[in-house]
């Protein structure tokens, strides 16, 4: 069986102090997880964390975004082979705060996907409903949009990427999917990628929004959550600790 995957989204958090006290906490608490677990860090200190992390097989790298080109004049962008040289093993893409304040398009997203792929960095593929779209009954209709783009265009690397739903009236507001409405929703996609790929047993497929030490183990025990995407929590070196003691 494969083991649960609990990313931390720093998102635009830290500082050097912080970020050393952090990985510190978590380092010393970690001990031999029974997850897999994966600290994804603003671009400006992927290589402080990189050091902070040092020889520890506990915590993987990752990064919040990369570029859809792969080099050249796109002035403030960072391409999938940088990340690549600073040890990133997994990026996220697609998160809803990118589609929503930076116009990410389901073609900018699969584009960035494949760049990742190609480059050898596991995309963390993020996909959710707005609470308009959930109100409206399209739930299903928009997570399996934004999952095809990628998987049509990827084909038979799909089973290479994690997958991430995360309903975007769940994120940063403390309300939670229920652990039956995300398991509905993850079911969906689980079937969307079994019919595309005969290894998507494989795939993770890691819910987000709201995750915290109190909810982590009920949403967990879902048969199609395999792990959770974590923004506020994994700022707190107890609590990312805590989710990753209930994802055993
Ligand atoms: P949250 O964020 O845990 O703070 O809701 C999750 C995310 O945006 O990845």
């Amino acid at each position: 069986m494969k083991r649960k995957l609990i990313a931390g989204n720093w998102k635009m958090n830290g500082s050097l102090a912080a970020n050393e006290a952090l990985v510190g906490a978590l380092l010393a608490g970690a001990g031999e997880p029974g997850c897999e677990a994966a600290l994804c860090v603003p671009a400006a200190y992927l290589a402080q964390v990189r050091g902070l992390l040092g020889n520890s097989t506990a915590f993987a790298l990752g990064a919040q975004d990369l570029s859809a080109h792969e080099s050249g004049a796109y002035t403030g962008e960072i391409s999938a082979a940088m990340l690549k040289d600073f040890g990133v093993r997994y990026c996220l893409v697609g998160h809803s705060e990118r589609r929503q304040y930076h116009g990410e398009t389901d073609a900018v997203v699969t584009l960035k996907a494949q760049r990742a792929l190609a480059a050898g960095i596991t995309p963390i593929v993020c996909v959710g409903e707005t609470l308009a779209e959930r109100e409206a009954g399209q739930t299903e209709a928009v997570v399996r949009r934004q999952l095809a783009a990628v998987i049509h265009t990827n084909g038979h690397c799909i089973s290479e990427i994690v997958v991430a739903y995360e309903p975007v009236w769940a994120i940063g507001t403390g309300k939670t999917a229920t652990p039956e409405q995300a398991q509905q929703v993850h079911a969906v996609l689980r079937a969307q990628l079994q019919a595309a790929s005969a290894q998507a047993g494989r795939i993770h497929i890691l819910y987000g929004g709201s995750m915290n030490a109190a909810n982590a183990a009920e949403l967990l025990a879902q048969p199609d959550i395999d792990g959770g995407l974590i923004g506020g929590a994994s700022l707190k070196a107890p609590d990312f600790l805590a989710i990753m003691a209930a994802a055993r």
